[in-house]
């Protein structure tokens, strides 16, 4: 089966590319590297840098391959960003959406699998969700997601698309073994930042809110691994699916802030200092998922999202990529590719060529400087 994956240089999709393609899917990748990374791809994969929002873009893509199955991971992803520039994620989430999703009908892909996210529910009445729990999403990002899920089932009766929204809780972990983790330019998540503070690279971590209806006042999320969160994706591109289905992909366990703050200690062996912060208005008191449907339809079983298991392999790969993808090299590097396009030595499109090439070489562990892999691809002269 050849599946194309959006935003597979994020963090989700960096650990999915690797996953099916180790259990024999076809993949090929497709990212604005807007915020993913190209060195978090594989060398030998099939990349497309393209805008999931550019038809014209897409439509290049579509003509060159035939893809059975879209996983649709590229959105803009930040609940509290969205608040103050909520016509960006509309653009991104929605627009973008429309577009890949008009791709898809164009050129008879026959499956949808779409990043949906726990946020949709807003603020559930119950301390576990199951899918038919009323959504009241809070945030432009969780009403992004909502009315894509809505969307989903219209292009199902429409089109003949088999469509399926996994609404996914708090991912989390890394796979050390092969290089990759969570790596955000800025970084929003609980465990990588406490892994931050362990490492020295913060002085604290900010608990946002510490007065929550919950046994120590912090809230409750429900965390699940990254290889889980990519097993429920492999399945859910197997699985016959004559409806548009809605499946929440979680741990189905909670724990609260404090809680995981005291597993990163014990893992790291290290003191993580904590300051108290204001609630976040978007934000629950409990997000834990139901995930017997998932079990019941995919017949998914998260195995690794014990929450030690998770944070050590999140500190695995952290501990040896404290900088994530050697971002401050790839500033660098950016900024000599600036100078070199301003000058006219090079033009852009040779720019962002040469970048590739060197992500891939970096890949395989040959760090060369920009200017070399220029002049090795021809683009400069001595
Ligand atoms: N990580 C989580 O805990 C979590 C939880 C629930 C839902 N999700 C959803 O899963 C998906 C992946 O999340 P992630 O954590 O890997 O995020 P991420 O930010 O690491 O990855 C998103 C990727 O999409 C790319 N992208 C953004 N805009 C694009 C565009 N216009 N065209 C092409 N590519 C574009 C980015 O460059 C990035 O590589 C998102 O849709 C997110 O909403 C994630």
């Amino acid at each position: 089966m050849r599946v194309l994956v959006t935003g597979a240089a994020g963090f989700i999709g960096s650990h999915l590319v690797r996953h099916l393609t180790r259990r024999g899917f076809t993949v090929t990748a497709l990212d604005d590297f807007s915020e993913g990374h190209h060195q978090a791809l594989p060398p030998h994969l099939e990349v497309f840098e393209a805008d999931v929002r550019d038809f014209n873009a897409l439509t290049r893509v579509f003509s060159k391959r035939h893809f059975d199955a879209i996983v649709h991971l590229a959105a803009l992803t930040s609940a509290s960003e969205s608040f103050e520039d909520p016509q960006r994620y509309f653009i991104t989430n929605l627009l973008g959406t429309v577009t890949l999703l008009r791709a898809a009908v164009d050129f008879r892909v026959s499956r949808f699998i779409f990043a949906s996210d726990a946020a949709v529910y807003g603020k559930p009445r119950k301390k576990v969700v199951h899918e038919s729990h009323p959504c009241v999403p809070i945030s432009p990002y969780a009403r992004s997601k909502y009315f894509v899920e809505q969307m989903l089932a219209d292009y199902w009766r429409g089109y003949g698309l088999s469509v399926m929204a996994l609404r996914i809780f708090v991912v989390a972990g890394a796979w050390a073994e092969e290089g990759v983790g969570e790596s955000h330019r800025l970084e929003r998540h609980l465990i990588p930042n406490l892994l931050k503070v362990a490492l020295g690279q913060k002085d604290a971590i900010t608990i946002n809110g510490t007065d929550y209806p919950t046994d120590d006042g912090t809230a409750v999320r429900d965390y699940v691994h990254i290889l889980d969160v990519c097993e429920a994706f492999e399945k859910a591109l197997q699985v016959p699916c004559e409806r548009p289905t809605t499946l929440n992909i979680g741990s189905g366990r909670g724990h609260s802030v404090l809680e995981v703050l005291k597993v990163a200690e014990k893992v790291t062996r290290r003191k993580i200092p904590f300051r108290k912060g204001c609630r976040l208005e978007h934000e629950p008191s409990h997000l834990v998922a139901s995930v017997d449907a998932a079990a019941q339809l995919l017949d998914w079983h998260p195995t690794r999202s014990d929450i030690t298991q998770i944070v050590a392999d999140a500190w695995r790969w952290q501990k040896k990529h404290p900088h994530g993808y050697v971002e401050e090299r790839s500033r660098q590097r950016r900024l000599f590719g600036e100078i070199v396009v301003e000058l006219g030595f090079v033009t852009r499109e040779q720019l962002n060529e040469a970048l590739k090439l060197q992500a891939q070489q970096d890949a395989k562990g040959e760090h060369k400087l920009l200017g070399v892999v220029m002049l090795e691809a021809g683009m400069l002269t001595p």
